[in-house]
């Protein structure tokens, strides 16, 4: 047997309600605020990652699904929506339409990481950005549509962690000085630390190990080191944050797998999920549009995992799906009886009835059955070319009509 790829899976129709809701919800919620769809294509050039998200990251490095075009382009499925929006937007001239330009996005994704319960290969984001806005309104707003999303969608036990990476240059000084920092208590930290500290001196933050903890408990945060203006802007947000009513805790020791991140960076995590606790991230990003070829733009945005959504999220009821009417045949020898059947069910759906046509030629006994099973309201069964019979399937009683008067009697029954 052929089965799906390890870390995909198939979205069947019982999972649909659920999918639609969040659909429905993003929708509502972010066109409320200005934001409009985009779709980008699901592969994109390699460049356009290995220069956006950053060519040291480990989704460049080890998760991307890469391939040739067949003409020596190398060509990789999307692992994230950010890079491709920014694309688009300098692609499309979108900096000559008012700013800013918001938009918003619900598509699947790529990367090859290590399967488990809320981490896939093929997966889902809906996402949120914002080009062409410099001020904390931006970014509190955008935060705040995000914990709206999460709450209409019942997700539980949320967290929000707040951070500011400043500029690349202050990073660079900051990490400088971490470094100096850890070589200088290099004897009480773990091993597997000390050998890491010229490589990625920021990971001593998420050791384990008392002896580390003691020293990264100590040891300088890149927070307290914002210039000025980042500061400030950073201290903005958070005031609205507050007035919004939003709890948040700062986290400096906050990462994100991106490289693109400047000033405002946050993470809302889920009690209700396991190891994967991220639900959605995102962050402010007022280089990426210059570094991808485009005018210097502010840009801020967010991301949210749709299957970790759907985890955290308690079961919810599922839609029911609404069955107006289904048609049979009494007999599909009689003269006429399968196209008059036909033209009934495309009139009811012309009429804006959902209504189904039985296809399988079962007998009128477990054709009934069937519609019992769909919970259709009205059955019709057509005798012939003329003849029909219309049975309310909710009260029982059934009368003879003319097939051409069948979506008309349904119509009045149900102004009723
Ligand atoms: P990200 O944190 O890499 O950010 O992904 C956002 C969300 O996608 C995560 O919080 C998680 O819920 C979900 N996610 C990521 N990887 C997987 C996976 N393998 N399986 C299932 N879910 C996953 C970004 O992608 C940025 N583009 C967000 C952003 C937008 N920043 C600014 N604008």
């Amino acid at each position: 047997m052929i089965q799906a790829p390890k870390g995909t899976y198939d979205l069947l129709p019982a999972d649909q309600g659920a999918r639609q809701l969040l659909e429905s919800h993003a929708q509502r919620i972010l066109a409320a605020a200005g934001y409009s769809r985009i779709e980008t294509p699901a592969f994109e050039s390699t460049e356009l990652f290995a220069r956006g998200v950053g060519a040291a990251t480990d989704i460049v490095q080890k998760e991307m699904y890469s391939f040739d075009d067949g003409g020596g382009r190398s060509l990789t499925l999307r692992p994230e929506g950010t890079a491709p929006v920014c694309r688009a937007y300098i692609e499309h001239g979108m900096h000559k339409l008012p700013a800013p330009v918001k938009l918003w996005y619900l598509s699947a994704f790529f990367r090859a990481e290590n399967p488990q319960r809320g981490r896939h290969r093929q997966f889902w984001q809906v996402g949120a950005e914002v080009i062409g806005a410099a001020g904390p309104e931006a970014d509190a707003e955008l935060i705040v549509l995000l914990a709206e999303l999460l709450e209409a969608m019942g997700v539980s036990g949320t967290r929000l962690r707040l951070a500011s990476l400043g500029q690349p240059e202050t990073r660079g000084a900051y990490r400088a000085e971490l470094t100096e920092y850890l070589h200088a208590h290099s004897e009480s930290l773990s091993a597997e630390v000390r050998a890491r500290i010229e490589l990625n001196p920021m990971r001593a933050f998420d050791a384990s190990d008392p002896g580390t903890r003691a020293v990264m408990a100590a040891a300088p945060k890149l927070i307290d080191r914002l210039a000025e203006e980042d500061a400030g802007h950073f201290a903005a947000v958070r005031e609205l944050l507050d007035a919004a009513g939003l709890r948040y805790e700062i986290d400096p020791t906050l990462v994100r797998g991106l490289d693109y991140y400047t000033r405002t960076l946050f993470e809302f995590t889920s009690d209700a999920l396991g190891a994967q606790s991220g639900v959605g991230g995102g962050g402010r990003y007022d280089r990426l549009i210059e570094q991808l070829g485009g005018q210097p733009t502010p840009g801020i945005g967010w991301a949210a995992g749709v299957e970790r959504i759907l985890l955290a999220a308690p079961a919810r009821p599922r839609a029911a799906e609404v069955v107006d009417l289904l048609v049979a045949v009494a007999d599909r020898d009689a003269h006429g009886a399968r196209a008059a059947a036909f033209e009934v069910a495309r009139e009811a759906r012309r009429a804006g009835l959902a209504a189904q046509l039985e296809l399988t030629g079962r007998s009128l006994k477990s054709a009934l059955k069937h519609a019992d099973r769909l919970g259709a309201r009205y059955v019709a069964i057509v005798n012939d070319a003329e003849q029909s019979v219309l049975r309310d399937m909710t009260g029982g009683e059934q009368r003879e009509l003319a097939a051409g008067a069948v979506v008309a009697a349904i119509l009045r029954g149900s102004r009723l």
